[in-house]
């Protein structure tokens, strides 16, 4: 066979070429830091996630606040109050944005004289002025304590995002009124919707045989907007199949490691999915058998997978389950007890972005798979074509130290 060198120059070429994608998605540090609004102090004592008597649980905005607070984003103006239609101050605006961003360090001179270093807004303002998205009011000063309008709020989020994120909130018309906490809130969650949707495509496959997974699978399914497939024994598991204190069928399987339960229906195109996320219960400290079937029965390789379980008090494991899919790549995995914990479990993942499909290239170095968005160049045409004909294998070898050799 044709022998090529390939030098080490060139190498550094193709690493330039390909522009590495699976970054982990931003996760918003649950800091639980709050505002006081009266002092606008930040504070950092942990405080657990309130029930506010201003926020019914049917208000439009319960579901943003809830999410505001859980995320560190907002905190009440006291234990007990949120008060969501108070207007928002514009140092508040950028306080949420720079903490939905993780708090990012800044080195840039402080723009204006009415916002002085140490203060608790000082590194937001900052930053946002850093990246364009505040200019404040052209006379050296920002001022941090105004009230920030629905058109200044509208104006702060088309340079950061680009995108309307205020279509359908209530009272707001994008006017010079005041924009309100709870207008605020929504403004951010719907951020927060938005930015979610360049995360690649997420399958959350579930087998529940008495109904406590499902609901930890449907916030999953939520939470990353992916779609919900439930392993479906084709045989379906009676109460005396799960009477563990048995010899139930349930024990059966988890004693027999040939086992592997039929599931009534398949994943239509499994290749669309960038992530697959698995829920099951843990049955004598294992997953059940029937999803070991689900692993054997499709290929994983190049997707994140993690799993989830429910289970009396037993820990979550898969280290059994990574087995049927080394060349996936799998994340850490978790139990729960009900369903409030799998938000966060699911946006600290880091699940994959998605790239464009036509520009994706999975790249496998020993057992890691990495997925490569590939440039716009003659080169990469060339590449593309030789992709084309099939999966390409390179072989290389250390040559005089500097070198890779490839046959
Ligand atoms: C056959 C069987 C074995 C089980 N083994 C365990 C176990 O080893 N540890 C544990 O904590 N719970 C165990 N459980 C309890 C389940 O894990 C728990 O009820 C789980 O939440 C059920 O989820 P599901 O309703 O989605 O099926 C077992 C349940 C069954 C039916």
């Amino acid at each position: 066979m044709k022998k090529r060198f390939l030098s080490f120059a060139m190498a550094v070429c193709m690493i330039c070429l390909l522009t590495i994608t699976s970054c982990p998605a931003a996760e918003i540090p649950a800091d639980n830091g709050g505002t006081n609004l009266d002092s606008a102090v930040l504070t950092s004592a942990a405080q657990p996630v309130a029930a506010f008597t201003d926020v019914p649980s049917d208000a439009w905005y319960a579901g943003a606040v809830q999410y505001c607070q859980r995320k560190g984003l907002m905190a009440g103006t006291s234990d007990t109050s949120f008060a969501p239609d108070t207007p928002l101050t514009r140092a508040m605006l950028v306080t949420i944005l720079w903490r939905q961003a993780e708090k990012p360090a800044v080195n840039y001179l402080m723009q204006f004289s009415d916002v002085p270093e140490g203060q608790w807004c000082s590194e937001a303002v900052r930053w946002a002025a850093g990246k364009k998205l505040v200019n404040g009011y052209g006379d050296g000063r920002f001022g941090p304590n105004d009230p920030i309008t629905q058109k200044q709020l509208n104006l702060i989020f088309q340079r950061y995002t680009n995108q309307s994120v205020t279509g359908g909130i209530p009272g707001f018309d994008g006017s010079s009124k005041p924009a309100t906490r709870a207008q605020a809130a929504a403004a951010v969650m719907n951020y927060a919707r938005l930015s979610r949707r360049d995360t690649g495509k997420v399958l959350v496959a579930y087998f529940s045989a008495t109904g406590n997974t499902r609901p930890a699978a449907e916030k999953a399914a939520e939470v990353t907007g992916g779609d919900l497939f439930e392993i479906v024994p084709a045989q379906p598991y009676t109460a005396a199949d799960l009477n563990y204190s048995t010899d139930c069928r349930a024990n059966a399987e988890q004693d027999n490691p040939d086992a592997r339960p039929a599931i009534a229906s398949t994943v239509e195109n499994m290749e669309q999915y960038d992530a697959v996320l698995i829920g099951y219960p843990i049955w004598w400290g294992r997953a059940p058998k029937i999803v070991h079937t689900f692993l054997e029965t499709y290929d994983l390789s190049g997707k994140t997978v993690a799993t989830f379980c429910t289970s009396g008090s037993s820990p979550h494991e898969d280290a059994t389950l990574r087995g049927y899919q080394p060349d996936a790549v799998w994340l850490e995995g978790r139990r729960f007890s009900g369903t409030s914990q799998v938000e966060d479990w699911v946006n600290g993942l880091g699940l994959p972005k998605a790239a464009e499909e036509e520009n994706k290239m999975y790249l496998q170095i020993g057992n890691t798979v990495w997925t490569a968005a590939l440039e716009d160049n003659p080169s990469v045409t060339a590449w593309r074509e030789l992709l084309a004909k099939g999966p390409l294998t390179v072989d290389m070898s250390d040559y005089g130290g500097f070198e890779k050799l490839y046959q």
